[in-house]
């Protein structure tokens, strides 16, 4: 159902993955996480891919979670999105990361996971979980804190605001921003297709030891979140906060 959403290329040594479902923002269902983590092992198989380059084909990077498929589908430990963000956690291979217009939820975390990112001037960013009565996923709970100082990471995920790149740029979530769309998906694949002139093995063993101690706590603080996401997902004010949205 989800295939013509996530689609994947190969080009010489990089392997591009984009999100194509602009009518929704590109909020990502069950279905998609589970194409996206095909596409990253796709990636990962392949031993001529020495980088790997993810972006969304049109305005926004993603809208999250789909509020829907919150209601519709059933959440646990071995969802979609858990799978899917542990082979993010997981991967060997660099992933450069672009960011086009708004970046909510997951769409913000999963940057975590990247090795760099890049982003619109006027990308809009939000880890809104405590809005809708949930709590941060993505093991964004400890790395944001890690990469952008704990006060960012209490402020933005006790508030749930909206931070535009500028601020994401200051606080280091992102490694660099661009004028305009166009010019950002360029310029993060131009960076992603140096790269991969390096030694396969180089970049494969930098980024290992750039993650050395990380990737087993990652993966456990993404479980213990996950066990408490689901609770919030039962509550009635998450529910509630669905329903609105979905009944605008
Ligand atoms: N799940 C499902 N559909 C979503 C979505 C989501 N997370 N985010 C956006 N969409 C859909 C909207 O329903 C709308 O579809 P429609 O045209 O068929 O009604 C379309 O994408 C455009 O969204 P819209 O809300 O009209 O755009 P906007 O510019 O007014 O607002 C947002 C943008 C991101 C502020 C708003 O869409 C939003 O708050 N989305 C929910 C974000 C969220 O809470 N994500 C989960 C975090 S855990």
């Amino acid at each position: 159902m989800s295939a013509k959403y996530i689609i994947g290329e190969r080009s010489s040594h990089l392997y591009e993955i984009q999100i194509c479902r602009g009518d929704k923002m590109n909020a990502l269902t069950d279905a998609m996480y589970g194409d996206l983590v095909e596409q990253l092992e796709i990636a990962e198989r392949d031993d001529a891919i020495r980088v790997i380059f993810l972006r969304s084909n049109n305005k926004h990077f993603s809208a999250g979670n789909d509020l829907a498929d919150f209601v519709e589908t059933e959440f646990n430990e071995s969802s979609n999105v858990i799978k899917f963000l542990v082979s993010l956690a997981s991967l060997k291979k660099p992933l450069v990361c672009a960011v086009s217009g708004a970046a909510v939820g997951i769409g913000t975390t999963l940057l975590l996971h990247c090795d760099l990112v890049y982003a619109c001037d006027d990308s809009k960013f939000s880890v809104p979980f405590i809005k809708l009565g949930l709590t941060p996923e993505g093991a964004s709970s400890k790395l944001l804190a890690q990469r952008c100082g704990t006060a960012k990471a209490n402020d933005w995920l006790l508030t749930g605001r909206t931070f535009l790149t500028d601020e994401a740029l200051g606080s280091r979530l992102i490694n660099g921003s661009y004028p305009d769309m166009e010019t950002t998906w360029n310029e993060a694949r131009n960076i992603a297709v140096k790269l991969a002139k390096s030694s396969s093995r180089a970049l494969q063993e930098t980024k290992a030891l750039l993650k050395a101690d990380q990737i087993d706590n990652v993966i456990d603080t993404m479980r213990k979140e996950a066990i408490v996401f689901a609770e919030g997902l039962e509550t009635e004010e998450a529910k509630a906060a669905f329903h609105a949205f979905l009944n605008r």
